[in-house]
């Protein structure tokens, strides 16, 4: 394998090559490695996290997000495994939305409806990269030309993964547009803080720093009002684990097969805070997210049926993963209450979210 070593104060950063795409685009691996048994390797085929390695509580260190072992297993089918979402995550009903009265067409890829930036999103297309020695981060870049997937504007798109040494996996996202269009960037990394893939997540304890979110119709758009989470199966704002009321009936519970759902995040004029945060007791590992987005969606691998191949010679079973997607609300663009999407071309789309890992 051809591979070559750079080394900063405190972050090690390895470069491999992955694999080719099939149209013969060569993917390159970066794994960033820091001072306390934290690792994580990042692919230029959709920025995807393919591996994250953090220790358990008698110090050692496991893979926690689910993904596969080759580039053509990400090729085939995944449920975006790892990958960052773009232009918009989560759905726009029908693919329509306007502008300043002028209507665009998106793909559509989820039944009538465009799902995580449509048929060819940011999770297959091959990122630029660059590192950042001096900073113990990987930055990836990405045009998206002008009406790709129906979006209008050359977006120029910038995400930089940085690694520190307290365990905290930063994700910074930047884009710029020369036309007035609407951007919704995440990360789509699937947790089992276990280390094992075999395992359900529903015995991880969570909490969403939420008094809200945002109900769903039968194909998963937003109704436009907000509920409250008191008294319903959605109230994580104290400690519970994700199987506790998973089965609970529930109309919204339900219509997601389980969570997958929009929380409306408190604190949202606070900017960049804690939102929310995941606890596995057998391990003892702890994430704790933070991000200046005002929605986080908790999806929890309701779709995972078995079917895929997993990295440890099993496959993924049902609910044995689970997203925190830091977000816009679904279906921004057609909710006038809900707060705005649009990008213009004088401003700076800035957003943060990090990833910090540790033991209790
Ligand atoms: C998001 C969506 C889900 C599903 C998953 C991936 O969380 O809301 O409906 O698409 O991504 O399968």
């Amino acid at each position: 394998m051809n591979s070559k070593q750079i080394k900063n104060t405190s972050i090690t950063i390895l470069e491999e090559v992955f694999g080719t795409t099939r149209d013969n685009v060569s993917v390159k691996s970066f794994t960033l490695k820091n001072e306390k048994g934290m690792e994580v390797s990042i692919i230029t085929y959709g920025g995807i996290i393919t591996s994250l390695k953090v220790p358990n509580k008698k110090g050692v260190s496991e893979d926690v997000v689910l993904g596969y072992n080759s580039l053509t297993d990400y090729e085939k089918s995944s449920p975006y495994f790892g990958a960052l979402i773009g232009r918009y995550g989560n759905r726009i009903a029908n693919g329509k939305f306007s502008i300043d009265g002028k209507e665009y067409s998106l793909k559509t890829n989820n039944d009538s409806n465009h799902l995580h930036g449509g048929v060819k999103g940011f999770d297959k297309v091959v990122w630029s990269a660059e590192v950042l020695k001096e900073k113990g981060a990987l930055k990836l870049s990405y045009v998206s030309k002008d009406m790709e997937e129906g979006y209008p504007g050359n977006l120029h798109t910038e995400v930089i993964y940085t690694l520190t040494n307290d365990n905290t996996l930063v994700v910074d996202y930047k884009a710029t547009t020369d036309k007035k269009t609407i951007v919704n960037l995440t990360q789509h990394s699937y947790f089992n803080l276990s280390g094992d893939f075999s395992k359900p997540i529903l015995d991880h304890i969570v909490t969403i720093n939420a008094d809200k979110f945002v109900p769903v119709d039968k194909n998963l758009i937003p109704t436009g009002k907000l509920k409250d989470v008191a008294n319903t199966p959605f109230d994580f704002r104290q400690p519970k684990t994700i199987g506790q009321e998973i089965n609970a009936e529930n109309e919204q519970l339900k219509r997601g097969l389980g969570y997958d759902h929009c929380w409306v995040l408190n604190d949202q004029n606070k900017g960049f805070r804690f939102i929310s945060s995941a606890y596995e007791p057998n391990s003892g590992r702890l994430l704790e997210v933070f991000s200046s987005e005002p929605g986080v969606q908790l999806y929890t691998g309701n779709f995972l049926d078995g079917t895929l191949p997993n990295k440890q010679d099993g496959t993924y079973a049902h609910r044995t993963g689970f997203c925190l997607e830091t977000q816009h609300y679904p279906d921004s663009p057609n909710q006038k209450e809900f707060p705005s999407t649009i990008l213009k071309p004088e401003d700076v789309y800035l957003t943060k979210t990090s990833f910090k890992f540790s033991v209790k």
